[in-house]
């Protein structure tokens, strides 16, 4: 795909632990995890329920903080990082889709996606909203642009998530099962979505169980308890034991 064109590490992970203690004992939720994610690709994180893959986005992120090991980002120690820089950097890096959409439900949908261009400063104030605008509308639903999130169906929303995390052009897209709450027809249309913004040159890290979009992945990384049990490019697809238990429910088109 995409990857030839630049083919730099973006993002490199190394040695990337965490570990969870708790009154039953310690939990390696990641165990030494070592990827390397070159501009451009299309990269989806797979495995069982409790794998490790939110724990794995979390930490390329900085969401969270790992236990050991590193996180760069485009030459960035994001491990080194004080908290109060870590949200403005991400803000300008990283564009973060959640499987529940996570709109702030106060705010109109636009203010939702001007909310990280006010918190970075990227654009200057008064080109927020018409910037806002132009995302809602190339995401399709200019329509919806001043009703409160709660007024806009599932995938809408998920329309929404995704223009506010394309908001400040931030050159990485991580998304954790972002099609874990849609219908199938939905689904179809938001990953078609991802593989576009792969095609147009985003770097695109997923957690997804959606196997009939294997072709648009450039690589699928697999974790078994904590690490990475296989990589294998996305025409080989996702196999079936990969699906947590609740997607292994949903309808799937064939
Ligand atoms: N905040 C936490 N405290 C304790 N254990 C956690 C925490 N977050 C995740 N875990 C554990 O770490 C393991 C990996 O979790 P997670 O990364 O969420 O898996 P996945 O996204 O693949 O389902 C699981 O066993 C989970 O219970
Ligand atoms: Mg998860």
């Amino acid at each position: 795909m995409t990857a030839s064109a630049a083919a730099r590490p973006l993002m490199v992970l190394r040695d990337l632990s965490k570990r969870y203690d708790s009154s039953a004992g310690s939990l390696m939720a990641l165990d030494g995890v070592n990827l390397e994610v070159l501009a451009g690709e299309f990269v989806a994180v797979v495995g069982k329920s409790g794998s490790g893959k939110s724990t794995l986005l979390n930490l390329a992120s900085g969401i969270d903080t790992p236990s050991s090991g590193e996180v760069w980002i485009d030459g960035a120690a994001v491990h080194g990082m004080r908290q109060s820089e870590l949200a403005r950097w991400r803000g300008r890096h990283l564009g973060i889709v959640f499987q529940f959409f996570q709109l702030l439900p106060t705010l109109t949908v636009a203010e939702n996606v001007m909310l990280p261009m006010d918190f970075c400063a990227t654009y200057p104030a008064r080109q927020r909203r018409a910037r806002a605008l132009a995302l809602l509308a190339q995401l399709d639903i200019a329509a919806q642009a001043d009703k409160l999130p709660s007024a806009l169906s599932g995938g809408q929303q998920q329309r929404a998530a995704i223009a506010r995390a394309l908001a400040n052009d931030a050159p990485i897209m991580v998304a954790d099962e972002p099609t874990g709450n849609l219908d199938s027809d939905t689904t179809r249309q938001i990953m078609q979505l991802f593989a576009d913004l792969a095609g147009q040159g985003k770097t695109v890290l997923m957690v997804t169980h959606e196997r009939d979009f294997g072709p648009y992945f450039t690589r699928v990384v697999t974790l078994a308890d904590g690490r990475i049990r296989a990589q294998g490019d996305g025409a080989a697809g996702i196999g079936r034991d990969d699906r947590t238990d609740q997607s292994a429910n949903r309808v799937r088109h064939a």
